[in-house]
């Protein structure tokens, strides 16, 4: 059986911009496939520490495995939910793909030329953070690995750490689908990508510091309308799907699309031509405003113990794998 595998970084509470664009879509993929793929779903808690974390971590990562059940993950035998530092093998892999890894291609990895600026006081964690990723994947021997477009380039370092390692030492991982063919399998033209409400050009954020640009999942949801109702648009009086000209009434048509999954193609038809941008607001205002309603009073309802009791068997399972894989890795290199 194939394995699809995704993590959502927990540092704080979520955007609605995670749901739409991370929760939502593996979720609905998740459920599509547990009948046929293992289904990996864990916390990269050793990802968080290398910035800042809002509030506690260890009630962060319960928060975030509750957002998926709340988003209506089904689990079976097949979906195995984890935290990354309760299964050692994460780090040790980590370490030996470290002596695989160069420093070039490490170097050239984007996120880490943005949150480093080049600065000297950069934690090597940001910088090895690729490296640990590659780990998270390869262990579970992973196919397919659904994320956002910010994380292709680490599924393609990834792919190459794999096929090298394989040549060097016998067909030892799995190498993960090319991008082209996760965006295939994701079903999606390219990656979702939710616009901050204020600065549409920009991506939806949780460290913005303006409150009116980003709606975060635990708003009360008429404060969310609010902030739906004050996002910026533009002059050219038409609504078109345009994320160039138009990004801020096309993040508009897309959120509203996705929170009732809806084709966008439909939702754009509906509202093609259409010249009040306060009546399309109004719209979504309210699919949002329902949405966060339900997706409320869904996570409320989940409790602690659940999440316990999901992680137990799933640490089991993951220990057992990513445990056999490790030592394969520590073979090849005399190790054991
Ligand atoms: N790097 C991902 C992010 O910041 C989180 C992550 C860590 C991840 N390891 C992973 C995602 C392995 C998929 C697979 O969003």
């Amino acid at each position: 059986m194939q394995t699809i595998l995704t993590g959502i970084r927990s540092n704080s509470v979520l955007t609605l911009g995670n749901y739409l664009g991370a929760l939502l879509p593996m979720v609905r993929l998740a459920n599509k496939h547990s009948e046929s793929y293992n289904i990996n779903i864990f916390v990269p808690d050793l990802h968080s520490i290398i910035s800042d974390v809002d509030g506690d971590l260890r009630e962060n990562i319960i928060r975030t495995i509750k957002y998926y059940l709340a988003v209506g993950l089904k689990v079976n035998e097949n979906v195995h939910i984890y935290r990354q530092s309760y299964v050692p093998a994460h780090s040790e892999l980590c370490w030996i793909l470290n002596c695989v890894a160069t420093m070039g291609e490490t170097s050239r990895m984007i996120q880490y030329k943005e949150k480093s600026k080049g600065q000297e006081s950069c934690n090597v964690g940001i910088f090895d953070y690729p490296i640990l990723m590659a780990a998270d994947i390869l262990l579970y021997d992973a196919t397919y690995v659904p994320i956002g477009e910010d994380q292709f380039q680490h599924i393609e370092l990834t792919r190459n750490l794999a096929m090298r390692f394989n040549n060097r030492f016998g067909e030892i991982f799995t190498v993960p689908a090319k991008t082209s063919e996760q965006i295939k399998f994701m079903g999606v033209s390219d990656g979702i990508r939710i616009r901050d409400l204020l600065n549409p050009e920009k991506k939806m954020s949780k460290s913005t510091k303006a409150e009116n640009s980003k709606i975060m999942l635990d708003d009360e949801p008429a404060k969310a309308a609010k902030k739906i109702m004050s996002a910026t648009t533009d002059s050219l009086g038409k609504i078109k799907f345009d994320m160039f000209n138009q990004p801020g009434v096309s993040n508009l048509l897309q959120i509203e699309a996705l929170v009732n999954d809806a084709p966008l193609q439909d939702v754009i038809s509906v509202w093609a031509g259409e010249t009040r941008y306060g009546e399309l607001k109004k719209k979504v205002a309210e699919s949002v405003s329902g949405m966060l309603t339900d997706f409320q009073a869904k996570l409320a309802g989940i409790s602690d113990e659940q999440v316990y009791e999901l992680l137990e068997n799933g640490e089991k399972y993951s220990n057992e794998v990513a445990g056999a894989k490790l030592l394969e890795v520590q073979k090849a290199f005399h190790l054991r």
